[in-house]
């Protein structure tokens, strides 16, 4: 067996062989099954997007239409899993009650038909259905209220932005916040892909799948850094304190939330089109001294470390967005895995057409022969 170097968080080493979604960093190109973020971005909805990459090819108007009509009918939750998400505490963060959430519809879909064509777009189906209902349900039984009932006469976006606040949103509030998720639907071979990968290729249930996905997205080095970058504007306060903000944290050699990517080196393309949905949101909903202090950071860094390929990311502008439309700040990484939902499927579905399961090997630095030691000589 070929030997190879270890290299520490498998960087640089394919994991798999990908059809879903291509990121070329140089050029700050995004692609899902080929087609440019931007134009999804413009001409898609969600949904559509996420047929595209979990079925490898837009649908037609009929496929898309009975699509978004079963997962429209498939949005409520049963009773079993809302009283279960009542009795956990309110203080925990609702990535850990989704991931626990998603878990459990496990208990009730539990089948592993994973042959069955109706097996798999019924789980499909069913995951992009009630992710957005139980992070909603959470969100309103955290403050002690009844969830609110999904809206079958509104669309997937509309409908979640509805559940939040029981009040219908403005159409370019639900358009806006459709736009993001597409944003998020996929991103190649990141940390939860893997592990969704990972589970995948066990044959266990799809709801598994999903939820061990889940719990990587919540780590601050992956899904959580949008939340930290809200935090740093309102830490900073005023266009005036951006520049010795920021000599501080160069100074201290402290990281910037918000700025760098492992493979951008240019401003992440999800970055430019989430700072164009902030300029709209802002423009008709009234601006915001923090969209002023962003930019101003942006202005900044790029002088001070854009030689070093340091532009912003995906997360700089998503919390901007998101705490314009009235989200809390803790829901900004479950809406994230409510998008990403859509590429998790669609890699649980690329792994299961040429599974093997997932075995990698260790460099062992332990020792050997050790004697046993018996307790009262310790
Ligand atoms: N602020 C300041 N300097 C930075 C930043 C930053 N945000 N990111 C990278 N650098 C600098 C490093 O200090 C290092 O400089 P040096 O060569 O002089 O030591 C150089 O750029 C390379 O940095 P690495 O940490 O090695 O880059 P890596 O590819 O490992 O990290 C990462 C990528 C984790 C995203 C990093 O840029 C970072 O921590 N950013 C802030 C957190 C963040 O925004 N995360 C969200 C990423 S997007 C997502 O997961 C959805």
């Amino acid at each position: 067996m070929m030997v190879c170097e270890y290299k520490p968080g498998l960087e640089g080493i394919p994991a798999a062989e990908s059809s879903i979604s291509n990121v070329d960093g140089q050029k700050g190109i995004l692609e899902y099954r080929g087609i440019r973020i931007e134009e999804l971005a413009e001409k898609s909805t969600f949904l559509e997007t996420a047929y595209l990459l979990i079925w490898g090819q837009l649908p037609t108007s009929e496929e898309l239409k009975e699509f978004e009509h079963e997962v429209r009918h498939h949005r409520r939750i049963k009773y079993r899993i809302r009283d279960m998400m009542k009795c956990f505490p309110e203080s925990g963060h609702p990535m850990d009650a989704l991931q626990a959430s998603a878990a459990a519809l496990g208990l009730f879909y539990s089948r592993r038909d994973l042959h069955n064509p109706v097996y798999i777009r019924d789980a499909v189906v069913r995951l992009l259905a009630t992710i957005p209902t139980m992070v909603a349900a959470f969100q309103l039984m955290r403050k002690g209220n009844d969830p609110v009932r999904p809206c079958d006469d509104l669309d997937y976006s509309a409908n979640f932005l509805y559940m939040l606040s029981e009040k219908e949103p403005d159409p370019l509030a639900s358009r806006i916040f459709d736009v993001c998720l597409i944003l998020h639907a996929e991103h190649t071979m990141n940390a939860s892909t893997f592990s969704a990968r990972v589970t995948a290729s066990t044959l266990t249930d799809p709801y598994a799948v999903v939820a061990s996905a889940v719990g990587t997205l919540g780590g601050p080095l992956h899904g959580g850094a949008n939340e930290e970058v809200i935090q740093m504007l309102e830490e900073i306060g005023s266009v005036a304190k951006v520049r010795p903000y920021l000599e501080d944290c160069l100074q201290r050699k402290a990281k910037i939330m918000g700025f760098g990517h492992r493979v951008y080196k240019v401003k992440d393309p999800r970055a430019t089109i989430l700072q164009d949905l902030a300029q709209q949101l802002f423009a008709k909903f009234g601006s915001d001294k923090y969209y002023d202090i962003a930019v101003e950071m942006e202005r900044v860094v790029e002088e001070k470390l854009g030689h070093k390929g340091i532009y912003p990311n995906v997360d700089f502008y998503s919390g901007l967005v998101y705490a314009k439309l009235g989200i809390p700040t803790d829901l900004f990484t479950p809406i994230f895995a409510i998008a990403r939902v859509a590429g998790w499927l669609a890699h649980w579905k690329e792994q299961l057409a040429e599974n093997r399961i997932f075995r990698p090997t260790q460099v062992y630095n332990g020792q050997h022969e050790i004697a046993y030691t018996a307790i009262e000589e310790r």
